[in-house]
C-alpha cells in the first residue's frame, strides 16, 4: 500500500483527563462529554475514550452518551477482557482500540504483547468485527508484533510513541523515531491502516505526522492539559496546525 505524505491525517482527541478532573471532586463538572462535544466543534476528527477496568476515568455511562451524542468517530480503548468486549459489543463504538492495562500503572506503559496473546485476542477480535467494530491493536513498533496484528484480523495497529516522546535526548530519540518508521512502513506492507499515540505534545507531534503510513494520531493529555492555558478549541486548532504543517 503506497500512501502519499499530503494525506492528512487524522486527530482523534482522548479525553480521560477530562474525567480526571471530574472524579477528583465525585461530581458532574467537568464533563468529558461536553469537552467532547467542544472538540468535535473545533475540529477533532474523532475522540478517544478509555473504559479503564476501573473506572478511574471515564465511567460507563460517559461511553453511552458519547456514542448517542457525537457525529464524529468514537474510538472506545479497553484491555481485552470478557467485561470489555461485552461493553463494546453492545455499544458498538466505531472502533475499539485494545490495550494492555495493569491496575498500579498510571497510564498506557508498552504496547499489548500479541503474539504472546495471541490465543487470547482472537476470539476477542473475532467478536468485535462480527459487532461491526473497527479493531486497533496498541503496539510497540516491532515487527513480530505487526505480524501478529495482521494474521490476527486487526484493521489497524495503533504504534506506540512513548518510548519517542520519553527519549532522553536527540540520539535516543532518533532510535526510538527510527523504530517507528520502520513499523509504520512494515504496518503499511501487512495491509494494517496506522495510528500512533502517547505522549504527543506540539514539540514531538512534527517528526511522526511526517511519517506517510501513519493515518490518525491519538492525543490526550498534553492537550486536556494545554488547555487549562489556553482552552480546549485554541488548542485543538494549533495541534491540527502544527500537524499541517509537518505533514507538508
Ligand atoms: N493512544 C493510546 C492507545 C493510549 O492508551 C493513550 C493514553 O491513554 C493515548 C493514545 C494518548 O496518550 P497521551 O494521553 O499521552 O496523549
Amino acid at each position: 500500500m503506497t500512501t502519499s505524505p499530503a494525506t492528512p491525517i487524522r486527530l482523534g482527541v482522548n479525553i480521560d483527563h477530562i474525567a480526571t478532573v471530574r472524579n477528583a471532586r465525585g461530581g458532574t463538572h467537568p464533563d468529558p462529554v461536553k469537552g467532547a462535544l467542544l472538540a468535535q466543534a473545533s475540529g477533532a476528527d474523532g475522540i478517544t475514550a478509555h473504559l479503564r477496568e476501573d473506572r478511574r476515568h471515564i465511567r460507563d455511562a460517559d461511553l453511552e452518551r458519547l456514542r448517542a451524542d457525537l457525529s464524529i468517530p468514537l474510538n472506545m480503548e479497553m484491555a481485552a477482557t470478557e467485561e470489555m468486549t461485552t461493553i463494546a459489543t453492545r455499544l458498538r463504538p466505531h472502533a475499539c482500540c485494545l490495550v494492555p492495562e495493569r491496575r498500579q500503572e498510571v497510564t498506557t506503559e508498552g504496547g499489548l504483547d500479541v503474539r504472546g496473546q495471541a490465543s487470547e485476542l482472537a476470539p476477542r477480535i473475532t467478536r468485535l468485527r462480527d459487532a461491526g467494530i473497527r479493531v486497533s491493536l496498541f503496539i510497540d513498533p516491532d515487527p513480530a508484533q505487526i505480524e501478529t496484528a495482521a494474521q490476527l484480523g486487526a484493521a489497524v495497529v495503533e504504534l506506540h510513541t512513548g518510548a519517542y516522546a520519553d527519549a532522553m535526548d536527540e540520539a535516543a530519540r532518533a532510535i526510538e523515531h527510527g523504530r517507528l518508521m520502520a513499523g509504520a512502513e512494515h504496518a503499511a506492507r501487512c495491509g494494517l491502516e496506522v495510528h500512533a499515540g502517547h505522549g504527543l505534545t506540539y514539540d514531538n507531534v512534527g517528526p511522526i505526522a511526517t511519517l506517510p503510513q501513519v493515518m490518525e494520531l491519538n492525543i490526550g493529555h498534553f492537550l486536556i492539559g494545554q488547555a487549562i492555558f489556553d482552552g480546549l478549541p485554541a488548542v485543538i486548532r494549533h495541534m491540527k496546525d502544527v500537524i499541517a504543517a509537518a505533514r507538508k
